[in-house]
């Protein structure tokens, strides 16, 4: 069944000169079209390498999935819900794009947009922590793609440094759909219901939520606290809420305790400040925060929030 709805398919339609008939070829794309590279990195559950397509030259990022492995660990649905993530945000700007997907007998593969940049953590411990300038640059990007996945009704889980990754422009991209919730569209709205409060899983301990560690639920809104962990680290070189160890973690997360760091931006603070509240029905939302003052030089509503050119970094 996957390989039915994910192999990609490039239709090419060829007319016989002779007597005018036109035939649908179908062409299904798979492992053999491509050239491996370098590892770019390794999750928990698969590989993510450079790929080079034969025919253009175009560079991939192919995420790899051991079958075996992923039947043995019980983690198929969340390859499932990856794919079916990213195929709901597909050409989003600051969600990383899908582009085909196929399987041989050992794995599954995904062909995702390359982002030759790396991830954000890594240009975070590269500069140590970054200035006002960039910080409202990037910060203000990821808001907008968070806001823009909520909207499509999918609620990430698992925001974090690593998987937000630069692009050739220096823009963001979410990646690592695999812990996402996809909401249904409620009947009477019309709309997605952001507010499903569902039982389930937790994070990664530095930016996952104390309603996640309280009450064991989740709704869009963690989402913005991660947001908020993810703005402090980028000004003060450390996640707010880190410790020797995840449980110590978890006592300061549910106790919402962590300090700025000396010269830490007024502004900024107070930003953060209100988005790390315990309670996720007073934290503000991506409509809110926009309004704050740090990002009143950002416009949200002409898009040139991604048409900037990316600041020097430091
Ligand atoms: N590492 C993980 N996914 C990646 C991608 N799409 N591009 C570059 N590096 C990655």
């Amino acid at each position: 069944e996957w390989a039915e709805r994910g192999a990609a398919k490039i239709v090419r339609e060829v007319t016989n000169p002779e007597t005018g008939q036109t035939t649908k070829h179908v062409i299904k794309k798979g492992i053999k079209d491509f050239r491996f590279g370098d590892v770019l990195g390794d999750g928990s559950y698969s590989t993510v390498m450079l790929a080079r397509s034969n025919d253009s030259g175009k560079k991939y990022a192919v995420k790899v999935l051991n079958k075996e492995y992923l039947i043995r660990q019980k983690k198929v649905k969340y390859v499932n819900i990856e794919k079916n993530t990213l195929q709901r945000l597909n050409n989003s700007r600051g969600v990383i794009k899908l582009y085909f997907t196929f399987q041989d007998e050992a794995s599954l593969y995904f062909l995702l947009e390359y982002a030759p940049n790396g991830d954000f953590l890594s240009v975070m411990k590269k500069f140590g922590s970054l200035s006002e300038e960039c910080a409202c640059y990037y910060s203000a990007q990821i808001l907008d793609a968070i806001d823009f996945i909520h909207k499509m009704g999918v609620i990430h889980r698992d925001i974090k440094p690593e998987n937000i990754l630069l692009d050739k422009d220096m823009k963001i991209k979410l990646t690592d759909f695999g812990t996402a919730k996809l909401l249904d569209k409620s009947e009477k709205s019309g709309k997605y219901d952001l507010l499903e409060r569902s039982k389930s899983f937790v994070g990664t301990a530095e930016y996952v939520s104390p309603e996640l560690l309280n009450d064991n639920y989740v709704d869009y809104k963690c989402d913005i606290w991660a947001f908020g962990c993810i703005l402090f680290q980028m000004i003060s070189g450390k996640p707010p809420f880190k410790a020797t160890n995840e449980y110590l973690t978890f006592q300061k997360v549910m106790k919402v305790q962590y300090a700025f760091t000396a010269g830490f931006p007024l502004i900024i603070r107070d930003l953060v400040k209100q988005i790390l509240v315990k309670v996720p029905d007073l934290r503000p939302d991506e409509s809110q925060i926009k309004k704050h003052i740090f990002f009143k030089d950002v416009n949200f509503e002409d898009g040139s929030v991604w048409d900037k050119n990316p600041p020097e970094i430091a």
